[in-house]
């Protein structure tokens, strides 16, 4: 994917090399650190250098992201924004990490899970890999990955192809009929079940019709306390289609 992203022309992938930007003759880009201990730390100097060479930023905006274990939980909402931002500078230790003060270089700390890789190589393709196939003429199709889990806020249904049946396992009838508007709602309902089963967590914040409130409240799904009321809101006939309630719980004043 991301190959195919900077062929398109639409992804312009740059990589730094630090020790371009280092001034002692062995050309280290990392030292003992102070206080001792096991480990190598990431020098500050050849990541500020690197960066002031960078050229301006695209559209006067730059996310400069440091990718650590200790930074917010990578999520799709996240990347939907630097993807918004359009130009984004990726920066990542090995070994032990990085000097502190390098933190004060980035615009966000983004860690890709809670567990430890031994260099941010691995987080880096990971993020660009999930921004490129967002950049609007990568994907061939991008509506497909709009409809993907987390995307809508929950996960994405089941899908099939042939054959019908495979092993007694039958491809579910709705799919066959044909019956367009049908088989969205069945992927609608299919998706919303599983996110119940599997990642409840995510209905507290996902966009649901008043009609899917109440459907998933008839599964067993109770909403988070000082949520809005279902009935508290009118169907929007102009828009031809339910309204969406955004699910949030109230928050207390002093959060
Ligand atoms: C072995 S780790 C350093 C861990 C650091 N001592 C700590 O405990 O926070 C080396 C480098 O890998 C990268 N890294 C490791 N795990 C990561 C994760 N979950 N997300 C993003 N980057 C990670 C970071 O760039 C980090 O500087």
């Amino acid at each position: 994917m991301i190959r195919v992203a900077r062929d398109s022309g639409r992804v312009e992938i740059r990589v730094v090399n630090l020790r371009e930007f280092t001034d002692d003759p062995h050309r280290s880009i990392d030292d003992y650190p102070y206080g001792g201990g096991p480990g190598m730390i990431l020098k500050v100097e050849p990541v500020a250098r690197a960066l002031e060479s960078l050229p301006p930023p695209l559209r006067d905006r730059r996310e400069v992201v440091l990718l650590t274990p200790q930074g917010a939980r990578l999520d799709q909402t996240m990347v939907r924004r630097l993807v918004d931002v359009g130009d984004v500078v990726l920066a990542f230790g090995r070994y032990k990490g990085l000097d502190e003060r390098i933190r004060s270089l980035a615009t966000r700390e983004i860690s890709i899970g809670d567990y430890i890789l031994s260099g941010g190589e691995p987080a880096a393709v990971v993020l660009v890999d999930a921004l490129a196939r967002l950049v609007p003429g990568v994907l061939g199709d991008l509506d497909s990955a709009l409809s993907d889990s987390f995307e809508t806020g929950i996960l994405d249904s089941g899908y099939y192809t042939r054959p019908e049946v495979y092993r007694g396992m039958r491809v579910p009838r709705t799919l066959l009929t044909g019956d367009h508007a049908r088989i969205l709602r069945h992927r609608r309902e299919e998706a919303l079940l599983r996110t119940l089963r599997r990642r409840p967590d995510l209905l507290s914040g996902a966009s649901l019709t008043r009609e899917e409130i109440v459907w998933l409240q008839a599964k067993g799904w109770t909403p988070p306390p000082g949520a809005k009321s279902p009935g508290g809101e009118s169907e929007d006939k102009t828009a031809g289609r339910p309204r969406r309630v955004k699910v949030q719980a109230r928050r207390d004043k002093d959060e």
